[in-house]
């Protein structure tokens, strides 16, 4: 890969703009409840939970899982699930936190698994989706943008660990 910057897809502003905008879609939708149990899927998410759970006034709770993908030829996209939420969501409103959703094999699985410990409310909120690349289907509650099938990092977004700390959204023009 060239040491070039990723090329600009979406500028810091617009980011923060669309980020402030989710974060009064979100509070206004949750006024009526408690608590709120925000989850961030790590890594990808945390510059996006850390801006967003900022602009909501609601009362709310953060946690995070940690999920890792097997990348064996025989299993493709084997999850599996490296860190648990510490807080018991039986009875909770809880919503999943993504920095984007690729196949959607992640969010299915997250889904499924939190689902199945009886949450009052579940919904998801990704910043970003690649509809093109979308494999299950998976419903997104709350979407920040669509965008094409492009390799994206920066915003907490990584290739190899690499330019999570970018400001932007950039993508990588070289293949790789
Ligand atoms: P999915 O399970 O295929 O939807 O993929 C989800 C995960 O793959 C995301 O949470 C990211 O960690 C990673 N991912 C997918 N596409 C990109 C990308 O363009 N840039 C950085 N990470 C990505
Ligand atoms: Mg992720």
């Amino acid at each position: 890969m060239s040491h070039n910057e990723p090329a600009v897809l979406f500028a810091e502003e617009t980011i923060q703009q669309r980020v402030k905008e989710l974060g009064r879609q979100v509070s206004a939708d949750y006024s009526a409840v408690d608590e709120l149990v925000l989850i961030g899927v790590l890594r990808g998410c945390y510059i996006f939970l850390a801006d967003l759970s900022r602009c909501l006034t609601i009362p709310r709770r953060i946690d995070f899982m940690a999920v890792s993908s097997y990348e064996q030829k025989t299993t493709p996209g084997t999850l599996r699930l490296i860190m648990d939420t510490r807080t018991d969501i039986a009875g909770k409103h809880v919503l999943i936190i993504e920095d984007i959703v690729d196949t959607g094999r992640t969010l299915h699985y997250l889904l499924e698994m939190l689902g199945s410990r009886k949450p009052a409310s579940l919904r998801t909120c990704t910043l970003l989706r690649k509809p093109d690349r979308l494999e299950k289907d998976v419903q997104i509650d709350y979407l920040g943008f669509d965008i094409p099938d492009l390799w994206v990092v920066g915003y907490g977004l990584d290739y190899a660990d690499r330019f999570r700390a970018l400001p932007y959204i950039g993508f990588l023009e070289e293949d790789c």
